[in-house]
């Protein structure tokens, strides 16, 4: 990767993924794109464009422009806004997912595709779930991520498009709150218990999912991108966690930083069904063997950087 066309790029992993890029590679050499407004930080620290990403011409002629050689391709909506507006969400994430791989087919580009463990559905083995195994999603998210994912491995069958991806778990950080997904209860915790002193939670008790600290996706991207295309058996798209958490877990793990923490429940049931149709825990033997994923944080590690960062920021504001 020398050049890079970020889409999306004001969202939850935009505003960390451009920064990072933008010191590997050179400020120069990262171009930001979303369909709102940049922060001053990001329209600042390097190029900018308003871009939608169904508008096929004006992508086209960003990405000649620019000469990227690489599209990471971030712009979507996440699971639960999703579901209270299935049109906009199929929209945006398989129409821009479609239109993002025609305009790389038209430039040789390679393409970074971020899906998720909302690619699996209800029928899918729940522990340990394999790198190949059944994805009959039941929310529009999921049937847009794995459309995503059968259309990458498809332009790169028969056109030759250098396509990559990754399955996010759900992603814990702390500079930009999550758009709309499922997973956000475990980043809002850290935050009610600086706060607050408490957490009400929408997913209930008991309720295992993959999660991972924002540094390890950031280092994952980039390390997939770089790999050794000869070592890639599968490229669209890998499973990739750092831990399968509940929120009983997370709240164990605040309380030994602030004894008094306390959780509660009220259940979301949208959320909540969307949760229960997603793996407990994957299997990422795939991404560790064929480009070497190894997250560095775990729930203690990313507990106390998130409890820091948080009470931090909260400090600032
Ligand atoms: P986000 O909701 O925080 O940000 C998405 C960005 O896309 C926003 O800045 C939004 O303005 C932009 N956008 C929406 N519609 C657009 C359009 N039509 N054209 C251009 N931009 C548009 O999402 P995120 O958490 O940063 O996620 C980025 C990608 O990673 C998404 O595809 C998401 O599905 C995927 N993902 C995220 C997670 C996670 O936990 N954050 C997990 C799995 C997969
Ligand atoms: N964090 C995302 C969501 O909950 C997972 O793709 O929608």
């Amino acid at each position: 990767m020398k050049r890079i066309l970020v889409t999306g790029a004001n969202g939850q992993i935009g505003v960390e993924l451009v920064p990072y890029l933008r010191r590997l590679y050179g400020d120069a050499n990262v171009l930001a794109t979303d369909c709102r407004a940049a922060s001053p930080e990001m329209r600042d620290s390097g190029p900018f464009d308003l871009l939608d990403v169904r508008d096929g011409k004006a992508f086209l002629d960003l990405l000649s422009r620019f000469k990227a050689d690489t599209v990471m391709h971030l712009a979507g909506i996440l699971s639960a806004t999703g579901e209270a507006n299935p049109q906009l969400a199929w929209d945006v994430n398989a129409t821009g997912t479609f239109t993002a791989l025609e305009c790389a087919r038209s430039t040789g580009a390679a393409v970074f595709f971020p899906s998720s463990i909302a690619a699996f559905g209800p029928n899918t083995p729940p522990r340990m779930t394999p790198q190949d195994t059944l994805q009959r999603p039941a929310t529009i998210y999921g049937i847009a991520k794995v459309t995503g994912e059968l259309l990458c491995d498809y332009y790169h069958l028969k056109y030759g498009l250098d396509t990559r991806g990754l399955r996010f778990p759900g992603l814990i950080s702390y500079v930009a709150l999550p758009g709309g997904g499922t997973t956000d209860y475990a980043v809002h915790i850290y935050y009610d218990a600086v706060s607050k002193g408490s957490y009400t939670s929408y997913i209930a008790k008991g309720t295992f999912m993959d999660m991972m600290y924002m540094p390890d996706a950031l280092e994952a991207v980039v390390q997939l991108m770089e790999a050794d295309p000869s070592r890639l058996v599968h490229r669209n798209a890998f499973n990739i966690s750092a831990m399968s958490i509940e929120p009983e877990q997370i709240a164990l793990e605040i309380r030994k930083h602030i004894p008094e923490f306390s959780i509660s429940y009220e259940v979301d049931p949208v959320r909540q069904k969307i949760a229960e149709s997603w793996p407990d825990s994957l299997d990422c033997s795939a991404a560790r063997s064929e480009w070497g994923f190894s997250p560095k944080y775990d729930l203690a590690s990313m507990t106390a950087d998130m409890l820091k960062r948080v009470r931090e920021k909260l400090a600032r504001s």
